[in-house]
């Protein structure tokens, strides 16, 4: 086969947080893929970078009251120990705010620009648009940072492009009661000049049909791409038809790259961040004294980027078409994975991620080569989302690496540094001989499945390898066999033999193992570099361990929630309750009552009789237990609070028909009392409290 030239990218992750699990799973499935193509002799460049420009990291870093600069070259200081710490082998790291980036954002934004008229003429359109303006930060708000109540449920505190309580889509000029949600101020609707890519050219419209739908892109990607090209949603959240414009265009201040001849005016952060693929890759290049241009015109190379399921559109359309349409290079294929989730976990935020922080992973001793196995048996590809399960993870691990694997190794090696000085015999007897071809056999079907991205099956096909050898020992028992000097030759040639396996086996694991596929290169001297390396192990150093087994100790101190430093702070005296959704809050009917009646009741000192009327016509009995605090006639002829559907109670003193919402400490003993909740004026009988 020939050698192949692979430029492999994984997404940039915004400047705006550390790595979490998620990243680091996209990282680790990208790096397996490198490895394995590295070690069937392809040349591979595989690059990352951060992702720095845009709104909210601008916004983060005068929170922080340092530059956006200083704020992602803090970012990108952190990167390391992440990146070493679970064997991902970028061979270069860079930003998008480097000058690589914004010299090849604007050369790309130019061309587009300025495609010649007998070519079909420009792709870049100046457009005024509406958009609300902050008039004390002096800048236009990005829709995240607009905030009103939902013209749909009326929830207040949503932000510009969607209701968080209804899940309504608008646009921002849709709120009502808008705000800045920088400084509080009502925005203005302000005109402002903005540069749109026209994806709505018959020519984008045309390219990408057939770049989409060509049979490189997963079918479950391709099918969801096909709909972009029929319908898409607007920010309104009405629909219309066809391919949208693409506004890439933000006005100062903004972090970002400044558009080509129109002082002010920035790139929108999405137009530069696939840009910075190339600015990374450029920058490995002029490290190594290559150079770019003549890399990229080398039409053998081939361009891949692994992304996750949130991200298609900007892969599969925009940047596809800017590369296109500037004259550039497009990608052979771009990679999509699903969302990770922690123990059945909801999806981790894109931001902050929960559930398994990396570096804690790493910090307790955990092995990140369990990690990498772990994640490649649940890896395929397709886009679906998978889950990291704790007990899963160990049964994985445990069963997989050490049951199966490792222990072939611990289990012959004494016996031949003990007993042969560590040389192996080159016969295997009949039967080791068959069971050697029979894993070699497997070599190219494992090959496949890992170029096809099918990690879970490859994983699955060594470990049938490794159950054949495990049979093998078992009917061999070499641990009997040493108990008889005159079984010596048996003994020497069936750990041999498996020693041999274990070395093949290891290099078939060594994409996803390199530490450890490393440690059995120095153990067996066999080389783990090479997929085809041919030849049996001479001797062996005298065995270390490879890897140890996982433990619930380590799991649960992963899992444990980190100490809370400060004193804890309990509001009323009581923690606030685990979260409910909206729907448990729905089932709780609360509605205004008028205290039509209030007694006392006799044998009670604590509670009083209340008839509410909730507007049904009819009247209800609640027993409340404020006799303390009110008089029966404070509270007659007020309006109040109840819970209209909480099943009758029948108590000492009669039946009570719901209840009266009072606030109290939940320490009686600090004396604070309790009140009785009471509504604004204007609220009327029967209102339902949302
Ligand atoms: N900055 C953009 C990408 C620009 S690419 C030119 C971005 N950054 S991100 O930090 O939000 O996400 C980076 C990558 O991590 C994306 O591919 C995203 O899909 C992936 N993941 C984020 N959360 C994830 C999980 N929970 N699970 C798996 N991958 C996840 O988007
Ligand atoms: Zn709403």
């Amino acid at each position: 086969m020939s050698q192949r030239q692979l430029f492999v990218t994984t997404a940039l992750p915004y400047a705006n947080g550390n790595f979490h699990i998620g990243h680091i799973m996209e990282y680790i499935q990208a790096d397996i893929w490198v490895r394995f193509q590295r070690m069937q002799g392809h040349k591979v460049d595989f690059v990352g970078a951060d992702d720095t420009h845009g709104a909210p990291i601008m916004i983060a870093a005068e929170k922080a009251g340092i530059t956006p600069q200083q704020f992602v070259a803090n970012i990108a200081a952190g990167r390391k120990p992440y990146l070493d710490g679970f064997h991902i082998q970028f061979d270069n790291w860079h930003s998008t705010d480097a000058p690589e980036n914004h010299d090849l954002a604007r050369q790309i934004y130019r061309d587009l620009r300025d495609i010649p008229e007998s070519e079909g003429g420009s792709l870049i359109e100046r457009r005024t648009i509406d958009q609300f303006f902050d008039p004390e930060k002096n800048m236009f708000l990005p829709d995240r940072f607009i905030k009103g109540e939902c013209p749909k449920c009326h929830a207040h505190d949503q932000y510009g492009d969607n209701c968080e309580v209804c899940g309504a889509v608008y646009a921002p000029t849709d709120l009502i009661n808008p705000f800045s949600a920088l400084s509080g101020a009502k925005p203005e609707l302000k005109s402002s000049e903005h540069f749109f890519f026209k994806l709505s050219d018959p020519r984008c419209v045309a390219f990408l049909e057939k770049w989409t739908q060509d049979g490189k892109l997963q079918p479950e990607v391709a099918n969801k791409v096909k709909e972009w090209f029929t319908v898409r949603t607007n920010p309104d959240g009405t629909t219309s038809e066809g391919l949208g414009d693409w506004d890439i265009s933000r006005d100062a201040p903004y972090f970002g790259i400044e558009i080509p001849d129109a002082p002010g005016k920035y790139f929108y952060v999405w137009l530069d961040a696939p840009v910075g693929y190339l600015a990374s890759l450029k920058n490995l290049l002029d490290k190594r004294g290559e150079n770019y241009d003549a890399y990229m015109a080398n039409d053998k190379l081939e361009q891949y980027h692994f992304i996750g399921k949130d991200i298609v559109t900007f892969h599969t359309l925009f940047w596809p078409a800017m590369l296109h349409f500037s004259g550039r290079k497009t990608p052979n294929n771009v990679f999509v994975h699903g969302f990770l989730t922690v123990n059945n976990g909801e999806k981790m935020s894109k931001s902050r991620g929960t559930g398994l922080d990396p570096l804690k992973y790493l910090s307790l001793g955990m092995n990140p080569e369990w990690l990498r196995y772990y994640l490649a048996t649940k890896l395929n590809n397709k886009n679906e989302d998978i889950d990291f399960n704790a007990e899963d993870f160990m049964l994985r691990v445990n069963s997989d690496l050490i049951g199966k694997f490792v222990n072939i190794a611990s289990r012959a090696a004494g016996f031949l540094t003990k007993r042969f000085e560590g040389k192996l015999t080159q016969s295997f007897g009949e039967q080791g001989t068959a069971l050697l071809n029979d894993i070699h056999a497997a070599k190219d079907s494992i090959a496949q499945a890992y170029d096809a991205r099918e990690y879970g099956k490859a994983a699955r096909e060594i470990m049938l390898q490794a159950d054949k050898v495990n049979a093998y020992v078992d009917q061999h028992k070499p641990w009997d066999l040493a108990k008889d000097a005159a079984n010596n030759e048996a003994l020497h040639q069936v750990c041999s033999l498996l020693i041999n396996a274990f070395a093949e086996l290891s290099r078939y694991l060594a994409p996803v193992l390199p530490s450890l596929a490393q440690a059995v290169e120095s153990f067996t001297g066999t080389s783990m570099q090479n997929w085809n390396a041919t030849g049996n192990v001479a001797s062996i150093q005298p065995y270390q361990h490879l890897m140890q087994r996982v433990t619930p100790e380590q799991l649960e101190a992963l899992f444990e929630p980190p100490a809370v430093v400060e004193e804890k702070v309990t509001p009323g005296g009581e923690e606030i309750a685990p979260t409910i959704s909206i729907d448990d809050f729905a089932k709780i009917d609360l509605r205004i009552a008028e205290i039509v009646n209030c007694e006392a009741v006799e044998g009670s000192t604590k509670l009083l009789r209340l008839t509410l009327d909730v507007g049904e016509g009819k009247t209800r009995n609640v027993f409340s237990g404020v006799a303390s605090m009110y008089k029966p006639e404070d509270l007659k002829g007020k309006l109040t609070v109840m819970v209209a559907n909480l099943a009758p109670r029948k108590m000492k003193f009669g039946v009570s028909e719901g209840m009266v919402l009072a606030a109290s400490h939940a320490d009686d003993k600090t004396d604070a009392g309790i009140y009785v909740l009471h509504p604004w004026p204007g609220a009327k009988p029967g209102m339902r409290i949302h």
